[in-house]
């Protein structure tokens, strides 16, 4: 009797990347990842476990509690792999706080694990692009934040009819629910959860959230009226507010950058994690396939105060997935034709030259910079050619025993089906052009 086959398939909501899965992860990692090192970012990186105890002070009960996969360990230690990574770069810069040198700008790509029902845009494994300002208190910041999620978006050709940063203030939040609904400050936290929900559940099922804390009738309709307003229009409604002053104080700077064209301001982002307390932002899709958020972030001040005493760093960033990103980048036809970029030789084989040849010739293909491999194994010439059409080659190199004798290679332009014989002294040459 046969033993039961193993499962080919990787585990729920994650994903294999076969080469060519990467290779268009890689393009749009390295792209973005160019972007943000042109912009003076520094990238750092730190374990996929972290305590569990992280997740629980600050990143909120749906994350830490339903969302994480965690353990305990053999020496009875409570771990989460981690489900974001926030909480982590809080950590790395609370434990060097002395040494760093202030405005830090930061970015990691992180691969982030969730316990989440797989659909499209949500999976279990995604691949996290963080980018994060930490030591300056300012708009400028925020600005700086923002207008880098822009500029990656605009690196891949995406134009202001395919995205929007949608902006809130948590701050501007509660103070404009205390003004509403005479809430405390726990109050509004919690109609905040309400309100995060609200287009995730039905019209009524809101409203009796919402009636469960006190709110009902006129004041439901004033909060439903702010979803309609300007910003100008919103912070008129507490003008005390710290948090009405900094929403208009971040949109004039948006303004004044040319960057208004892609925000809006929005009273429904509200963003599931606990630690934001200033600035909270989305990137959407226009698209409406794609209805997912595919950049969440914002400023929080309270994080890296979990692990050093008195401190007054405070935080603002983003982050967003490669599966919402290639969602974006696929709908919009924002994909060029990856394959064919650069050139890629393979040096053919034929038995009567001796093999050490064709290691030199690579090799030397090699020193010039030139992607190149031999074949491996014994095949018609025919079969070889087949092998680099399949395999993206964009040239083969032919040497049998004449142009041997010559000191000769022959390359072939697999696309053009060009065929030029160049000296081997002399193909530093030929791959110049
Ligand atoms: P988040 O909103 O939980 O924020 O996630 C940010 C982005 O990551 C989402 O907009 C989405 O593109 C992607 N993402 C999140 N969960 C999944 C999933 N299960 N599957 C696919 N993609 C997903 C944070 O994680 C914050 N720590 C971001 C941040 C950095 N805030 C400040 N700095």
């Amino acid at each position: 009797m046969c033993a039961q086959l193993l499962s080919t398939q990787p585990y729920k909501g994650t994903r294999d990347f076969y080469p060519d899965d990467m290779r268009l992860r890689n393009w749009f990692f390295g792209k973005i990842r160019n972007s943000l090192e042109l912009a003076a970012f520094e990238e750092y990186n730190g374990p996929m476990l972290e305590s569990l105890e992280m997740y629980i002070a600050k990143s909120g009960e749906e994350i830490a509690n339903e969302q994480t996969y965690n353990f305990t360990d053999r020496g009875g230690r409570r771990l989460a792999v981690r489900p974001e990574m926030t909480p982590t770069v809080a950590r790395l810069v609370a434990g060097k706080i002395g040494e760093l040198n202030f405005p830090l700008k930061w970015f990691s790509i992180p691969n982030l694990y969730r316990y989440e029902r797989p659909q499209r845009g949500r999976l279990r494994e995604h691949w996290q692009v963080n980018v994060d300002i930490f030591g300056c208190d300012g708009f400028e910041a925020d600005l700086e934040v923002i207008s880098t999620a822009v500029m990656l978006l605009k690196g891949f050709d995406a134009d202001e009819s395919m995205f929007k940063v949608h902006i809130n203030n948590r701050r501007f939040f509660n103070d404009v629910i205390a003004a509403i609904a005479g809430t405390d400050a726990e109050g509004s936290r919690k109609v905040s959860k309400v309100v995060d929900r609200k287009n995730k559940v039905t019209r009524e099922a809101y409203e009796k959230d919402m009636a469960e804390l006190g709110i009902d009738g006129d004041k439901i309709a004033k909060i439903d009226a702010l979803y309609t307003m300007s910003v100008q229009e919103a912070a008129a409604l507490c003008p005390e507010s710290r948090g009405a002053c900094e929403l208009l104080e971040l949109f004039s700077a948006l303004k004044n950058a040319g960057l208004d064209k892609y925000c809006v301001f929005d009273f429904g982002i509200i963003r599931g994690l606990d630690y934001y307390t200033g600035t909270v932002f989305e990137v959407f899709d226009e698209a409406p396939e794609n209805n997912r958020a595919m950049f969440g972030g914002g400023r929080y001040d309270n994080l890296v105060g979990l692990f050093v005493k008195n401190t007054n760093i405070t935080g603002v960033g983003f982050g967003f997935g490669d599966v919402t990103l290639e969602n974006f980048l696929v709908t919009h036809k924002l994909i060029p034709d990856i394959y064919n970029q650069g050139t890629k030789v393979l040096v053919t084989r034929f038995e009567d030259v001796p093999y050490e040849k064709y290691i030199a010739l690579t090799d030397k293909l090699r020193s010039l910079g030139v992607v190149s491999s031999m074949y491996i194994g014994v095949k018609k010439f025919g079969k070889q050619i087949d092998y680099a059409v399949k395999g993206h080659y964009s040239h083969v190199a032919i040497m049998g025993a004449s142009e041997l004798e010559a000191n000769t290679v022959k390359l072939k332009n697999l696309s053009t089906r060009e065929e030029v014989t160049v000296s081997l002294d002399e193909l530093d040459g030929y791959f110049a052009n």
